[in-house]
């Protein structure tokens, strides 16, 4: 089918590869015309695992173009996926003035029937905003159907959740666009779940929602793991092999972070309370999330004392591993907060020392991993990349003025660690 993909994000730039990549003809639309230029010459504004070759491979063989005018867009495909941001507001509410830019520029390219579907992530009841949008700003009175289609891929792992991925919700008004959506999905062998439009825009903030309290949940039994002398991880995989709880999302740590579970959350909060719920329990995982922080930062000035002066290395800047992305990350967070308290980092990353530098500054930015532990005191995992559990422990050990670990994502075996005489302070164990 021929498809536009509107915005070239993470969601819009990997949702497209991956339907050129089963066989559609797509075009990707992006106001920015420096990213436009990027990606017409090959190039990625962002890390993402198996995305160039995808890239590549596909407008190579002409099925992925790239523009800065959606009236192209618009006017090349029978589908129209809408993939801007959606960015929080002051006051947690969700910021939808570039839904509905999108919305009236569709509008006024249209001629003929369109399938216009909304794959960010938005509030429910925009799909009938966004219907009413284009209503009224098409001058040429032609049919359309607007369709809710939330994405449910991770950063780092975006391709393979896109092209494998659990369920594919669909949301509706009438039957109509049904047929072509499922052409869109079907060569993605996944289950495909059809419901209203509201449903489904609820699915989305639903689902990021429980996950980020799973998380929560997780951080708050570490706490009680730490008063008790239990393992946090040992707990975690009792209650997983339960399938109706699940062993994934309660890995223990300095809390999550990123450019979804917080907004979302801050956003669904204020949906409810649009509609008249006061959504008590996700104010209470927001609360646990900023605690888990503080309760790190904690456990560092305990054993450090002073921290003033104090060289530390951490290693890790991104929200999550396999990735370059630092928006409201954990790891930036933790960095400032030491800064604040005087100390002197020493960081490094895989892939987001780059992106870091535009937020995090006054810090040495380490290219060799096993490098970062020269002339610290102390050291800290702040990120979960798989790379860290490389770390050269005897050269870390041997540069370090007193070896001291604070394992903010419970990388390591504490009893391996305290044989070869580390310090080691981790999370709920
Ligand atoms: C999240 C959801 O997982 C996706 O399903 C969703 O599509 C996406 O938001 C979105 O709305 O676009 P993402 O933000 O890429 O994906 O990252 P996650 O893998 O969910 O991790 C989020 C944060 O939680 C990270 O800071 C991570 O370190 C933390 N986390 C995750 C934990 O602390 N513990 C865990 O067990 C899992």
């Amino acid at each position: 089918m021929d498809l536009a993909l509107i915005g070239t994000g993470y969601v819009g730039l990997v949702t497209g590869a991956c339907f050129a990549e089963v066989g559609h003809r797509v075009i990707c639309v992006d106001n920015d015309a420096a990213k436009v230029k990027l990606l017409q010459s090959g190039g990625l504004p962002i890390y993402e695992p198996g995305l160039e070759e995808l890239v590549r491979k596909n407008t190579a063989v002409g099925r992925l173009a790239f523009t800065h005018s959606t009236a192209e867009g618009v006017e090349k495909s029978d589908v129209i996926f809408i993939a801007v941001p959606t960015p929080p507001l002051p006051d947690g509410s969700v910021d939808l003035s570039y839904i509905e830019r999108v919305a009236r520029d569709i509008a006024g390219a249209m001629t003929g029937y369109k399938v216009v579907v909304d794959k960010s992530t938005v509030p429910v009841k925009t799909g009938e905003k966004v219907a009413e949008t284009i209503k009224r700003y098409c001058k040429s009175r032609v049919d359309f159907d607007v369709v809710s289609n939330p994405e449910f891929l991770r950063e780092g792992f975006a391709v393979g959740d896109l092209m494998k991925p659990d369920r594919v919700v669909i949301g509706v008004r009438s039957r109509r666009p049904v047929a072509a959506m499922t052409q869109i999905y079907a060569p993605f062998n996944a289950p495909i779940v059809v419901t209203d439009i509201a449903s489904a825009e609820l699915i989305k903030h639903a689902s990021n929602s429980f996950l980020a309290l799973k998380i929560s949940y997780i951080n708050a039994v570490s706490v009680l793991c730490e008063a008790a002398g239990a393992n946090v991880q040992e707990v975690a995989a009792g209650m997983g092999l339960d399938e109706r709880i699940g062993r994934r999302f309660l890995n223990a740590g300095i809390g999550f972070g990123g450019s979804c579970f917080p907004k979302d959350l801050s956003a669904f909060i204020k949906i409810a309370e649009q509609i008249g719920y006061d959504f008590r329990l996700l104010k209470e995982v927001q609360r646990v999330n900023a605690e888990q922080m503080e309760r790190f930062v904690k456990k560092i000035s305990d054993t450090l004392w002073v921290l003033k002066n104090k060289t530390i290395g951490v290693f890790g800047l991104a929200f999550k591993q396999n990735t370059d992305d630092v928006r409201m990350s954990p790891a930036i967070e933790l960095c400032q907060r030491l800064q604040k308290e005087g100390t002197i980092l020493r960081v490094h990353d895989p892939k987001a020392m780059e992106k870091a530098r535009a937020v995090l500054t006054g810090v040495t930015y380490v290219e060799d991993m096993n490098a970062v532990a020269e002339g610290c005191d102390a050291l800290v995992i702040a990120t979960e990349w798989d790379e860290f559990k490389k770390l050269d422990l005897e050269r870390a050990h041997k540069s370090l003025s007193h070896p001291i670990l604070f394992d903010g994502r419970n990388l390591f075996d504490r009893a391996e660690m305290e044989r070869l005489g580390w310090v080691y302070k981790s999370v709920g164990r």
